[in-house]
């Protein structure tokens, strides 16, 4: 696997993927608490698939969804990053900035820091002119995210997610959008 691009902050380390990411990780995704939003939990398998395609899609499009490590603790935390929505919505074709990140290591502001990096890389490096984010209405942590980063969400945008049709919980999405320009405007 790759080494770059990997971004520092002043307590993380964002970085691609390694062998020894797999179990800490099938960990976090098989915890219901840290699932409580998405559809199931995964499986050992289905978490070692999703890190071989995400490392594919570093290949392809330069940026990612990072292994999140402590800068000096050098443990596991979870992942953040960039990456292209498979799904089809009025705003797709995107990318997304997302997170998730294993109980232990909730309220800290780790989310937050790693994200803002993610998106400097996204708006400086990869030269995108907007990243947005969505998640359900109920996942007020991750909203607060979306927030603490300064992106802006219109209620019109509001939309169904189409790979959850069956699942009335988890249908109903909030989308934030953050524009390059308002991004230079608040850094
Ligand atoms: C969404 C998620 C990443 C948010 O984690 P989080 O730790 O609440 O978010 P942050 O890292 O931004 O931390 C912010 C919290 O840390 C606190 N904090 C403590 N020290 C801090 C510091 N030095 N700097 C900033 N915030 C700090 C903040 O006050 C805030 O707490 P509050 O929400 O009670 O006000 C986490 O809940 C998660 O992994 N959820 C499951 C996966 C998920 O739903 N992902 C999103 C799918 S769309």
């Amino acid at each position: 696997m790759g080494k770059e691009p990997e971004l520092k902050t002043s307590r993380l380390l964002l970085r691609r993927w390694r062998k020894t990411d797999l179990e800490p990780f099938a960990a976090l995704n098989a915890d219901p608490v840290v699932m409580e939003h998405m559809p199931t939990v995964l499986t050992s398998r289905e978490t070692a698939l999703w890190i071989a395609r995400i490392e594919l899609g570093f290949e392809e499009y330069g940026f990612g969804l990072w292994a999140l490590e402590h800068g000096v603790t050098g443990d596991f935390i979870g992942l953040t990053g960039l990456s292209v929505p498979r799904i089809e919505a009025h705003f797709t074709p995107a990318v997304e900035v997302g997170w998730r990140l294993a109980r232990e290591h909730w309220g800290n502001g780790y989310a937050s820091e790693a994200a803002a990096a993610a998106l400097g890389f996204g708006f400086s490096e990869s030269r995108l002119d907007e990243i947005v984010s969505f998640t359900v209405p109920a996942n007020t942590s991750s909203i607060k995210v979306m927030e603490r980063l300064g992106m802006t969400r219109d209620p019109e945008e509001d939309f169904e997610h189409p790979f959850l049709e069956g699942d009335s919980r988890l249908r109903r999405h909030v989308l934030y959008r953050m524009s390059v320009g308002h991004w230079n405007d608040l850094h």
